[in-house]
């Protein structure tokens, strides 16, 4: 007899939730494994998003300041939901700057020097390949019938599309 059965009656048992989700092992592994990547790729974009913001130069300087800012704002929302949604369905999240470099697929950019339309077309290709994971992650989601995660990506994918939408109208004006 496991510890969680052996609770009594009317309590919770003791222990991570493993089974309060509903979820099979197997689910739970598969989107765990989703959320820590997407986690990790937020984390990535969130600083990367940032770091233009702060290096940004040029005459559109204020727009594209205040922009990024708005879109970091936005990215770094959805990185406690991300984590919380694997703890709530038994799984764990990321620990630690090194465990994000180790699990993201968005790149990095350390150049000290880039041109500000350099910049948005970069974060416009982030984001339109985040909306990708978004996507694929929504489809493990629906295959484990994880209706809660997938419902919390869905908002995450329309955000995402609006940034893409707002930064892909500038780069093509440019
Ligand atoms: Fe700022």
């Amino acid at each position: 007899m496991s510890a969680r059965s052996a609770a009594a009656p009317g309590k919770l048992p003791a222990g991570p939730p493993e089974d309060l989700a509903g979820l099979s092992k197997a689910g739970v592994e598969e989107i765990t494994t989703g959320l820590r990547h997407m986690l990790a790729d937020v984390f990535a974009l969130y600083l990367k998003t940032k770091n233009f913001h702060w290096h940004m130069s040029g005459r559109h300087f204020r727009d594209y300041h205040l922009l990024l800012d708005e879109h970091a704002d936005q990215i770094f929302a959805m990185s406690d939901d991300l984590a919380e949604r694997a703890r709530k369905i038994g799984g764990t999240t990321l620990h630690s700057i090194s465990d994000v470099s180790q699990h993201q697929r968005l790149t990095d950019n350390n150049q000290a020097l880039v041109a500000p339309e350099k910049m948005l077309q970069e974060l416009s290709s982030d984001n339109r390949e985040l909306t990708g994971y978004l996507r694929s992650l929504h489809e493990v989601c629906d295959k484990h019938c994880d209706v809660a995660t997938a419902s919390l990506i869905e908002n995450w994918i329309d955000e995402s599309e609006r940034r893409v939408w707002f930064l892909g109208e500038i780069v093509g004006a440019l």
